[in-house]
C-alpha cells in the first residue's frame, strides 16, 4: 500500500538542489517584458495631478498604464468589485498601485517607477481600530453576532467574573516565493497565465474580465508555490491581470514580481484584532457565560474578511463547552493593505480569545491552567450515548467527534507535564532573573469551507497504453504536500509504484471550476476526486479483462503492478494496453463534494464542518526578566491527523505550522507610522523565526486513530491545525512572566523582548 508511507516531498530533491521550477524560474519567449507597479505614499487622499512623463521618458520603458488606459474591468477583488488594479483617482493605502509601468527589463522597470510625479488632496486616514470604531468605518451595516443562551444573565449569576482586553498583531506571510506571474499572449486574443496562487480559477476568471474575453480563452497553469500561506489566496490577482493586460497591449510576454519590500507594502496580512472579553465561571473555573467582542482591522477592501472573521467567530469556543455565550464582530475598515486569509483564517485569532480567557481564570483562581481546561472540555465524543445529547457549539453544531480527553492525557504522560511544572516552579523559587512557564493548549479546528460551495473539487486521471498515468486535480501544491499525497492515493487504487504516477501542474484547462486551495481541505477534496477518477478506471479495465478471460469482474485484482483476473496475472501495462486494444476508455474524471453541510452564516447557525481536527502541544520557556528575551526550550505535541496519508509529510506541517504560529505571537510585529506607513516591510526589520529559534526538544508525535467521518482514507486535514499550537509558546510567556509577582501579565501579542519586559514590569509594580 503506498498510502500512509512516510515518503518524501515528490519534488524535495528539486527543492535542495535548487531544480524545482518556481514562476520566475519559467524559460520565456524572447522579447518577454517586465512590469513594476508605481504605489502611492499617502494612506488616504485623492490624487489631483499625476505626471507620468518622466517615467515613460526614463530607459527601457515601453509604456505606463495608468486606471484610464485599462479597456475593461479594472478590478482585482476576489469578492466585493471594491479593489481596481491601478488608483481611479481616491487613495486608500499607502502602498496603493496607481500607475504600471512595462519596461524591457526588470531593473528599468523598478527604476522608472520612482519617478511618477503624484500630487494628492490628502484627507485624513481612518488607521487604528479606534479610529475606525470612532468613524463608524466598516464593512456590513453593523456587527454580526454569534449567540447562544442568556449571557448576560449566566455571568452576573456566576460566583466570580473577571474583564479583560488583548490585542493580537497581524502576521506578514513571509512565502520565500513572492508573488509572481507570467502573460503569455496567444492567437485571436487567449492567454496563458503562469501564476504563483492558490486559486488559479480565480486567476482565470479575473483576467478574462480585465481583457475582455470569456473565461475559455485564458488558462491558467500552477506547477507549484514557494509557500502561499493564504497570502496567494487572492493577492496573487493584481500581478496576474496586470500581466494579461499588458501583454493583451504589447502583444509581448510579460512578468511582475514583487520585489520583497514591495510585495510587504502591497499585499494584505492576516487581520490584527483586539478582543475584550468578559466570563463568569464558578470556583472550579467551569465557564456559565463569556461574552466577546472581536475589533477586527479588514484593511480598505473586503476581500476574504467576512469569512475570516466568521471563522474567528466559529473558534471563540475552542474546544470548551460555553454554556452560554456571545461572540460580537467588528469588521472595520482602514486605510491601511487589505487584510486576507492566513493560515487559520480566522480560526487562530478566535482561538487566542478563548485560551487567553482561560488562562485569566486559572490565574484568578490561583490554579493549574490544564485543569481548568480540562473542566470545561467538550464532553468526549465516544462516551455520548443515545439518550445523553452531545455538546453543542455556540453556532448550534453538535461536537460528537471530540477526543482531547484522551489525547491530552496521553500528552501530559508523554511530556511529562505535571513533574516539569513542578521542576518550573522550583526553579522559580530559586531563580530571581530568569524565570520559567510552562503552558498546555489544545487546538479543535473546523474542517471545511464555511461558504458550502466551494467544497466540492475535480480530477482527470489518464492511464497510457504503457501503463503511465497521469495525475491532475484542481489542488494547488505550495510546499505542503498535496500532490504527494493524492499520487499516494491514485497509486493505491491502482495497485502500482508511485512511481508510475506523473505529478501535474495544476492547470484551468484541464480540471475547471477549482475552489482555492485552503481551508486545509486539498487533500480532503481533491483525494476523494481522484480516488473517484481511478475508480471509475480501474473499474472499466476490470470490466473488460473479465470479459476477455471470463471471469468475475468483482473479483479482478489490481496489486504489485500487476491485475490478477481469474486465474491469469497481467503486469498492468499488459492490462492497461488490452483495455486499450478493446476500445475502452482509460480516461476519466472525477468529482466529489463534501456531505453533511448546512450552515447559515447570517444567523449563525447549523453544521458548517464536516468534523474537527485535534491537537494539543505543551511548550516550555524561559525569561530574562532584565531585557525581557526569551527562549523556547521545548516543546512536545500530540496531534490528530486521523489515518495519516502521510506521516512523514504531516510531522512537516506540524513542526512548520507550531513554529509559524508561535512565531505569529512572539517575534513577528508589524509596525505602522502614523501616517499609515509599515515600517517593518522587509526582513531587517520583521523577525519571522529562524531555525535557531526552534525548541531545542522539538517532540512531535501523531494520534494513533481514525477519522469518524468517511474522508479520503479516513484521514483528516492537516495544513493549519497546527498552527494553533503555537498558542502555549505565547501562554507558556505568560505564565513566566506571572511568576514575576501578583498581578496577571495581560500580556498582548505578539509577545516581544520588549512587551514581556513592560508586563514583567507591570506584574512586578
Ligand atoms: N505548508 C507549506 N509548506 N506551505 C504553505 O504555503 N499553507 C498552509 C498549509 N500548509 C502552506 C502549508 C495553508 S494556509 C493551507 S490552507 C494548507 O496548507 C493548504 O493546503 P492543504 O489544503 O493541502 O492542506
Ligand atoms: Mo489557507 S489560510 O486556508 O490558504
Amino acid at each position: 500500500m503506498t498510502v500512509a508511507k512516510p515518503l518524501p516531498h515528490d519534488a524535495a530533491h528539486l527543492h535542495v538542489t535548487g531544480q524545482a521550477r518556481y514562476v520566475d524560474d519559467i524559460p520565456t519567449p524572447a522579447h518577454c517584458l517586465h512590469l513594476v507597479f508605481g504605489l502611492s505614499d499617502i494612506a488616504h487622499g485623492i490624487i489631483t495631478e499625476i505626471d507620468l512623463d518622466p517615467v515613460r521618458q526614463a530607459p527601457g520603458v515601453l509604456a505606463v498604464l495608468t486606471a484610464d488606459d485599462l479597456p475593461f474591468d479594472n478590478d482585482v477583488s476576489p469578492s466585493a468589485h471594491d479593489e481596481p488594479l491601478l488608483s481611479k483617482g481616491e487613495i486608500f493605502y499607502l502602498g496603493q498601485p496607481i500607475f504600471l509601468v512595462i519596461a524591457e527589463s526588470y531593473l528599468a522597470a523598478r527604476k522608472a517607477a520612482r519617478l511618477g510625479e503624484i500630487t494628492y488632496d490628502e484627507r485624513p486616514a481612518i488607521l487604528t481600530i479606534d479610529d475606525a470604531m470612532a468613524a463608524n468605518s466598516r464593512f456590513e451595516d453593523g456587527p454580526r453576532i454569534y449567540a447562544k443562551g442568556d449571557v448576560e444573565r449566566a455571568i452576573s449569576e456566576a460566583p466570580h467574573q473577571v474583564r479583560g482586553s488583548i490585542e493580537v498583531g497581524g502576521q506578514e506571510h513571509f512565502y520565500l516565493e513572492g508573488q509572481a506571474a507570467v502573460a503569455l499572449p496567444q492567437e485571436g486574443g487567449d492567454m496563458i497565465v503562469h501564476s504563483s496562487t492558490q486559486h488559479p480559477t480565480e486567476i482565470q476568471h479575473k483576467v478574462a474580465e480585465a481583457i475582455g474575453q470569456p473565461m475559455h480563452s485564458v488558462r491558467v497553469e500552477v506547477r507549484r508555490m514557494g509557500g502561499g500561506f493564504g497570502g496567494k489566496e487572492s493577492q496573487g490577482n493584481a500581478l496576474a491581470v496586470a500581466c494579461a493586460v499588458a501583454a493583451r497591449a504589447t502583444g509581448r510576454p510579460c512578468k511582475m514580481r514583487y520585489d520583497r519590500d514591495d510585495d510587504m507594502m502591497v499585499t494584505g496580512k492576516r487581520h490584527d484584532l483586539r478582543i475584550n472579553y468578559h466570563v463568569g465561571f464558578d470556583d472550579e473555573g467551569r465557564i456559565a457565560g463569556v461574552d466577546f467582542t472581536h475589533l477586527m482591522r479588514c484593511g480598505w477592501a473586503q476581500d476574504l474578511s467576512l469569512p475570516v472573521a466568521d471563522r474567528a467567530m466559529l473558534h471563540a469556543d475552542n474546544a470548551y463547552h460555553l454554556p452560554t455565550a456571545r461572540v460580537t464582530s467588528h469588521r472595520l475598515k482602514t486605510h491601511t493593505q487589505s487584510a486576507t486569509a492566513f493560515r487559520g483564517f480566522g480560526g487562530p485569532q478566535g482561538m487566542v480569545g478563548i485560551e487567553r480567557v482561560l488562562d485569566h481564570i486559572a490565574h484568578f483562581l490561583g490554579r493549574d491552567g490544564l485543569e481548568v481546561r480540562r473542566r470545561n472540555f467538550y464532553a468526549s465524543g465516544g462516551s455520548i450515548s443515545r439518550t445523553i445529547k452531545p455538546h453543542t457549539t455556540h453556532y448550534g453544531m453538535e461536537v460528537t467527534d471530540f477526543i482531547l480527553h484522551e489525547m491530552v492525557e496521553a500528552l501530559e504522560v508523554s511530556s511529562d507535564y505535571h513533574a516539569r511544572r513542578a521542576a518550573v516552579a522550583e526553579w522559580n523559587a530559586r531563580n530571581p532573573l530568569l524565570k520559567k512557564g510552562i503552558a498546555l493548549t489544545p487546538v479543535k479546528f473546523g474542517i471545511s469551507f464555511t461558504l458550502t460551495h466551494l467544497n466540492q473539487a475535480g480530477a482527470l486521471v489518464h492511464v497510457y497504453q504503457d501503463g503511465s498515468i497521469h495525475l491532475n486535480h484542481g489542488g494547488t501544491e505550495m510546499g505542503q504536500g498535496l500532490f504527494q499525497k493524492v499520487a499516494q492515493v491514485a497509486a493505491d487504487r491502482f495497485g502500482v509504484p508511485l512511481a508510475a504516477v506523473k505529478i501535474t501542474a495544476t492547470d484551468t484547462g484541464k480540471v475547471p471550476n477549482t475552489s482555492a486551495t485552503a481551508a486545509s481541505s486539498g487533500s480532503d477534496l481533491n483525494g476523494m476526486a481522484v480516488k473517484i477518477a481511478c475508480d471509475e478506471i480501474r473499474d472499466r479495465m476490470a470490466r473488460c479483462l473479465a470479459e476477455l478471460h471470463q471471469a468475475d469482474p468483482a473479483k479482478v485484482v489490481f496489486r504489485d503492478g500487476h491485475v490478477e483476473v481469474g486465474a491469469d496475472r497481467l503486469s498492468f501495462a499488459e492490462a492497461a494496453a488490452l483495455t486499450y486494444q478493446n476500445r475502452v476508455s482509460l480516461s476519466a474524471t472525477g468529482f466529489y463534494k463534501t456531505p453533511k453541510l448546512q450552515w447559515d452564516r447570517i444567523k449563525g447557525y447549523g453544521r458548517p464542518f464536516f468534523y474537527f481536527a485535534y491537537g494539543a502541544a505543551v511548550t516550555e520557556v524561559v525569561i530574562d526578566t532584565l531585557t525581557g528575551e526569551n527562549r523556547i526550550l521545548r516543546a512536545d505535541i500530540l496531534h490528530d491527523c486521523g489515518a495519516s496519508l502521510n506521516p512523514a509529510l504531516d510531522i512537516g506541517q506540524i513542526e512548520g505550522g507550531y513554529v509559524q504560529g508561535a512565531g505569529w505571537l512572539t517575534t513577528e510585529e508589524l509596525v505602522w507610522d502614523d501616517k499609515g506607513r509599515l515600517r517593518t516591510h522587509a526582513p531587517s526589520t520583521y523577525k519571522i523565526p529562524a531555525c535557531s529559534d526552534r525548541p531545542d526538544i522539538f517532540n512531535v508525535a501523531l494520534w494513533d486513530g481514525q477519522n469518524r467521518e468517511e474522508t479520503i482514507y479516513r484521514s483528516k486535514a492537516v495544513g493549519e491545525p497546527p498552527f494553533m499550537l503555537g498558542i502555549s509558546a505565547f501562554l507558556a510567556l505568560s505564565d513566566a512572566v506571572a511568576a514575576c509577582g501578583a498581578d496577571y501579565p495581560a500580556l498582548d501579542a505578539p509577545a516581544t523582548a520588549e512587551r514581556i519586559l513592560a508586563a514583567v514590569n507591570r506584574v512586578h509594580a
